[in-house]
């Protein structure tokens, strides 16, 4: 049968074996305790739903407008003018399923086949895939993940076949949020060359003592920065689908016609959740980052007493561990004695280190903690 070299050069993901073999002990009843999943344990707060249910019971069943139901644009970009201090209108402004589908189809937007896309390392696992998708090179320039800052390495990387850089702070694996030296750095790179930047922000609220931001907000970078954004962290909305981008009006437009031809518009109800999200009462965004804050400073306190050097956890929810040598093995060691499972660093290009996701219930943190160290 014919199938696609295209998708058949996207490796199914590494971080799936061990999640699998996690998911079939649970079903043949092991208590295994799982810190590896990305989304938050915490429910859609309520009033987000009961905008969703409403806007179902009063009929908007029906197709919206391709970019996204028009008041939920506005909220969008009167948000990321506040809080990101991106200037931003809602004609540059795109809703999607997710800010998954907003990464690839920026990429579909920008890059012809050969363009080269710098990825910082360690990523997260889409941002490759994504760019072959659309035919682009990836081309993964590592990080140190103890300092996340960056170097004039960045600069070596680019060469004339360059279109993009992915910059994602606060970064799914290592919880690291890049400084204002090394977003001056990502910006110089893209001004001086012409280059556009993806910065997936997905984690912005999320942050533990830290400023986060936005690369767009730096001089002259709101017309060379593609913004990724969403509803699945902050607000726990995983399922909902939901998610943005913003940034130069040719980018967004061109999403918006692959956008036309694929799944037509993010769904009409849910965006109803989307503007409540947006618009209502955001204290429990701030009850869920204390409760990650909390859980957080535990998780890396027993790190730290069992020896284990760690990336900096300033943002997201994971805890990036430096457990050397073959983090598959550790990670199957983890998973068989001590029936934790995480994920190895190798999924991210980070050989050596695991990335622990401290979404979970503070007291299945401490069984898990316990667990590790007495192995
Ligand atoms: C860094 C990063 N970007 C994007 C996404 C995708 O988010 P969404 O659920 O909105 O598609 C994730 C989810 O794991 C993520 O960790």
């Amino acid at each position: 049968m014919n199938l696609s070299s295209r998708v058949g050069g996207i490796a199914p993901s590494a971080t799936l074996a061990i999640a699998a073999r996690a998911k079939a002990l649970q079903r043949a009843g092991v208590d295994v305790i799982s810190l590896s999943v990305g989304e938050p344990d915490f429910d859609t707060p309520a009033h987000i739903t009961a905008a969703c249910i409403e806007a179902l019971r009063r009929g908007e069943t029906h197709y919206a407008p391709g970019t996204g139901l028009p008041a939920l644009l506005e909220a969008i970009a009167t948000v990321s003018t506040g809080r990101n201090r991106i200037p931003c209108s809602p004609d540059r402004v795109i809703v999607t399923a997710g800010a998954k589908d907003a990464i690839h189809q920026a990429m579909q937007a920008v890059l012809n086949p050969g363009d080269e896309v710098i990825v910082l390392t360690p990523d997260w696992v889409s941002y490759g895939p994504c760019i072959r998708l659309a035919d682009g090179v990836p081309v993964f320039v590592p990080v140190d993940p103890t300092t996340f800052q960056l170097t004039d390495a960045l600069l070596e990387a680019v060469t004339d076949r360059t279109r993009m850089i992915v910059v994602n702070s606060p970064s799914n694996p290592s919880g690291a949020v890049l400084d204002r030296h090394s977003l001056g750095l990502v910006a110089d790179v893209c001004r001086d060359n012409g280059i556009v930047a993806l910065s997936d922000e997905i984690y912005d609220r999320l942050v533990y003592g830290v400023p986060c931001v936005s690369l767009a907000s730096l001089a002259g970078m709101e017309d060379l920065t593609v913004t990724i954004n969403g509803f699945s962290k902050a607000y726990a909305m995983t399922g909902w689908r939901l998610g943005w981008a913003l940034g130069p009006k040719p980018v967004i437009d061109y999403m918006a016609r692959v956008q036309s031809h694929t799944t037509s518009q993010a769904v009409t109800f849910v965006m109803h959740g989307g503007l409540a999200a947006l618009t209502g009462d955001q204290s429990p965004v701030e009850e869920m980052r204390r409760a990650f804050d909390q859980r957080r400073r535990y998780v890396l306190g027993r790190l730290a007493g069992m020896g284990y050097r760690t990336a900096p956890a300033d943002g997201a929810f994971y805890a990036f561990v430096e457990v050397g040598g073959d983090d598959v093995a550790v990670a199957s060691r983890w998973l068989d004695e001590a029936r934790v499972a995480v994920t190895p660093g190798s999924a991210f290009h980070a050989p050596g280190w695991l990335r622990i996701s401290y979404a979970t219930s503070l007291p299945r943190l401490e069984e898990a903690m316990d667990r590790v160290a007495a192995l």
